[in-house]
């Protein structure tokens, strides 16, 4: 019996959803032996969908989501590697299995190299075809399941992209959440690359404000006029160069939250402005005589001591006092050091995704380094070192040589007799007063104990150097 396209169309329905072993997307320009396949396979419990060549392949991948693509090679239009090479980015929980008339290694090869799982030889025996599909769909079933896994741990730990068991960063976010329902101005404080701008933006994202405009100045860049003008807009002619009136950020934000980066750069000439806005919620352009009014709420960082600068005489103080109506501490990466292991991996995972390659592991001295380096660029240079590391690492694992060295050189074993000589009895206290506060999980009562010194002394210390956030009692 010959058959016409729709007979074979309505007797191989494209998809097959049978709620079967798993789903097959069978890719061959042969008429004969594609519709010969599927029949087999779905007779034999798989779900089947099928086309004639890459291209629809490509189009069907995106409705369907295949298990297991089986794909011939030679096609007219999109063959099977370029299948392979396309389709690939799309799920990385399909697998392609190749398969070739002309069992020659060197396709064979090729597909393998472009991420295909395996390949079978024409003409196909199905027991053969069988066993690898079942291979392959118990691959996919546990990566399916890791990934599901991952997603849960992440929920657990995660406040939007933010990572961190350690107590100090649960109490944070605990924090975070608690303003974010409020209008309050808040200030975030914490050393560079410890992701007070991240803060910032769950700050807005879980307001009201969310699906009005999230603005962000970076106080520190700008003149003193251009940054007036920029935060509060200008009428045209109101300085050189000013060709037309132009809204500010406070304008652009109105319904929404302003982020003030490095807010202690402020000039003073601006500080007032800005201390008006936050008590009158009102403000006047650059040359202006209109009064603004605008709903926006203020967020700002620094990672500076503001008291520092109010005691230079340098930051008004009832702005100081206006802005940190809710003030937030980001503690730093070195006192929370239980959280590495976790943003490492989660780095690696996004660096290895960014370059397109596997996900490569740490090894144990790798490990132990990014433990005990001290990170003064916090988490942004954990990140940095990560990203570096994934892209020069040869082999799948990540070792000593691959990250960045401390000032101090190793401190092997984590043990602080190698920065001894080298360090003053100062940065010794602190090195044993932070570092068994960490231990303990930021209890000052059994962070005494160990020491030997009062609780007050701990708390006195730790408040002298701005680590308030190393402590949780
Ligand atoms: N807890 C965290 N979880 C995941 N990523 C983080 C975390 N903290 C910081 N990062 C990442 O580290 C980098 C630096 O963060 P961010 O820019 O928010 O730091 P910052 O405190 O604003 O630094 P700076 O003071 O230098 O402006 C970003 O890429 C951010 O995504
Ligand atoms: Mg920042």
């Amino acid at each position: 019996m010959v058959m016409t396209a729709t007979d074979i169309a309505s007797e191989f329905p494209k998809t097959k959803r049978d709620g079967s072993k798993g789903h097959v997307l069978i890719v061959d320009d042969e008429a004969n032996a594609r519709n010969a396949l599927a029949e087999l396979m779905d007779d034999a419990g798989y779900s089947v969908s099928t086309a004639a060549d890459g291209r629809t392949a490509l189009l069907q991948m995106e409705h369907v989501d295949p298990d297991v693509v089986l794909t011939d090679l030679k096609m007219p239009g999109m063959d099977g590697l370029a299948l392979i090479e396309h389709g690939r980015p799309m799920s990385s929980h399909t697998s392609f299995i190749v398969m070739t008339a002309f069992a020659t290694i060197d396709t064979a090869v090729q597909a393998i190299k472009l991420g295909a799982e395996s390949y079978l030889t024409k003409p196909l025996e199905l027991d053969a075809v069988i066993a690898i599909v079942d291979r392959a769909l118990e691959r996919t079933r546990l990566s399916r399941e890791a990934a599901q896994l991952r997603q849960r741990v992440d929920d657990r730990f995660q406040f939007g992209n933010i990572l961190g068991e350690h107590p100090s960063m649960q109490r944070l976010m605990k924090n975070v959440a608690q303003v974010a329902r409020s209008r309050a101005t808040v200030l975030i404080h914490g050393e560079t690359g410890t992701g007070k701008e991240l803060i910032a933006a769950a700050i807005h994202q879980n307001s009201s404000r969310k699906d009005k405009p999230f603005i962000r100045l970076n106080c520190a860049s700008l003149s003193e006029t251009l940054l007036e003008s920029e935060l509060f807009g200008h009428e045209r002619g109101s300085f050189t160069g000013a060709m037309a009136r132009r809204e500010g950020r406070f304008k652009q934000a109105d319904g929404g939250t302003l982020f003030l980066d490095e807010v202690s750069e402020i000039p003073m000439s601006v500080q007032i402005k800005l201390l008006r806005f936050l008590q009158e919620r009102e403000f006047e352009r650059v040359g202006g005589n209109e009064t603004l009014k605008v709903n926006v709420r203020v967020v700002a960082a620094t990672n500076r001591e503001l008291t520092q600068r109010v005691e230079d005489g340098r930051f008004r103080e009832d702005l100081f006092y206006r802005l940190k109506v809710v003030q937030l501490d980001v503690p730093p990466l070195r006192v929370r050091r239980s959280d590495i292991p976790l943003l490492a991996s989660s780095f690696l995972r996004k660096y290895a995704a960014e370059n397109e390659r596997s996900v490569p592991a740490l090894d144990e001295q790798a490990l132990q380094h990014l433990m005990i380096y001290p990170w003064p660029g916090n988490v942004r240079e954990l990140e940095n070192a990560i990203e570096r590391a994934v892209v020069m690492c040869e082999g799948d694992v990540i070792e000593r040589d691959d990250l960045p060295t401390s000032a101090h050189g190793d401190l092997q074993n984590g043990s602080v007799m190698a920065l001894i000589p080298g360090i003053t009895m100062c940065e010794l206290e602190r090195v044993a007063i932070l570092r068994t506060l960490d231990a303990v999980d930021g209890s000052t009562a059994r962070a005494a104990e160990i020491l030997g010194i009062s609780q007050r002394k701990i708390q006195y210390r730790v408040k002298e150097w701005g680590y308030q956030s190393a402590i949780v009692d």
